[in-house]
């Protein structure tokens, strides 16, 4: 006999291409459990508001394929406290959800920790943040969206870039974590990335003018992450210390967090939307379904974020490699 359970999910943080069709996973497969499905609206905001509306498999139809989050995301203020917290408790226990489902960054699963560690509800976490920097999963839901937007954008500023013989500073999302700017140089063929990760005696900006680029070819990408005044601050260092080249920035922004998810955002948030359904069968709580090695993988949400995600010292090397 099936056990008959009502589940919330909200979206939070920054919104990520795939996430509405993992709204979509969870809802169709918890439904296929018998299960009732509440709709959390602008994420822990709503959640304190009580906006909670009842999700049917009607209403993730024609989902799949757009960006964003139809159940609207906010960053919560209020949620960080532990007033906002109970009056959020109040309301799943109102709505008579048991389990909590959240889909978000690192901020939004640190939230689902406080939520779970004060109050009786099992909280499972999904990965979804175009910055791919959650501990224990390969990739987060939107990453290969935002990476395959990037390298269009650059695949176009390089012809600008080529046409004047300039050097461009090309400024990427990624908070803290530098696996957009380093994936996305490698395969827009880009000359160097600068990212947070890669911390030597020899700044990247010396080491990247240093190898002697611009002799042998007339322009350059370098890809920067967005932390540390990212394009801007090495752009102004370049006219101080180099004035001898043209250089100009680019600052992708929030172009990045838009558009319909790649087929494997869809496919990623559609396995881990379904996983998460599974875990709470098994009577998982408090972990973060991820990917590794192509394995759905349960992480305790504690350590998915407090964990550094390391970038492999192999992509430095290969764009290092590549762009002689
Ligand atoms: O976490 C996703 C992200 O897009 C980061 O890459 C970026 O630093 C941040 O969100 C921007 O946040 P906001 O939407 O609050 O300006």
């Amino acid at each position: 006999m099936k056990n008959t359970r009502t589940i919330g999910v909200l979206t939070s943080g920054g919104d990520a291409p795939g996430m509405n069709a993992c709204i979509r996973a969870v809802t169709r497969a918890a439904i296929n459990e018998g299960w009732t499905v509440q709709g959390i609206y602008r994420g822990y905001e709503g959640l304190m508001d009580g906006e909670i509306r009842e999700l049917t498999t009607e209403s993730v139809s024609n989902m799949i394929q757009r960006g964003g989050t139809f159940l609207k995301t906010a960053r919560s203020k209020d949620f960080m406290t532990e007033e906002g917290r109970q009056k959020a408790y109040e309301n799943l226990v109102k709505f008579g959800i048991d389990a909590l489902i959240v889909i978000g960054g690192n901020g939004s699963l640190a939230g689902a920790e406080a939520l779970a560690a004060e109050h009786d509800i099992p909280v499972i976490g999904l990965p979804g943040t175009i910055d791919n920097d959650l501990y224990g999963t390969d990739v987060t839901i939107g990453y290969d969206t935002a990476l395959n937007t990037i390298v269009e954008c650059v695949d176009k500023i390089r012809d600008t870039a080529t046409s004047h013989n300039r050097i461009f500073f090309v400024e990427v999302m990624g908070r803290d974590a530098g696996f957009l700017a380093q994936n996305s140089a490698i395969a827009a063929g880009a000359e160097a990335a600068i990212i947070p990760e890669d911390k030597t005696d020899i700044d990247q900006l010396s080491n990247f003018i240093g190898r002697g680029i611009r002799k042998s070819k007339n322009s350059s990408i370098v890809l920067v992450s967005e932390k540390d005044g990212g394009a801007m601050h090495y752009a102004e260092r370049v006219r101080k210390e180099y004035p001898q080249y043209d250089v100009r920035v680019s600052i992708l922004g929030y172009l990045q967090r838009g558009g319909s998810p790649t087929a494997r955002d869809r496919i990623l948030a559609s396995r881990l939307g379904v996983a998460s359904i599974e875990a709470l069968k098994e009577g998982q709580r408090n972990v973060m379904i991820g990917l590794r090695q192509d394995e759905i993988v349960y992480v305790p949400i504690s350590r998915a974020i407090k964990l550094d995600k390391p970038i492999d010292r192999e992509l430095i090397n290969v764009l290092t490699v590549l762009s002689i």
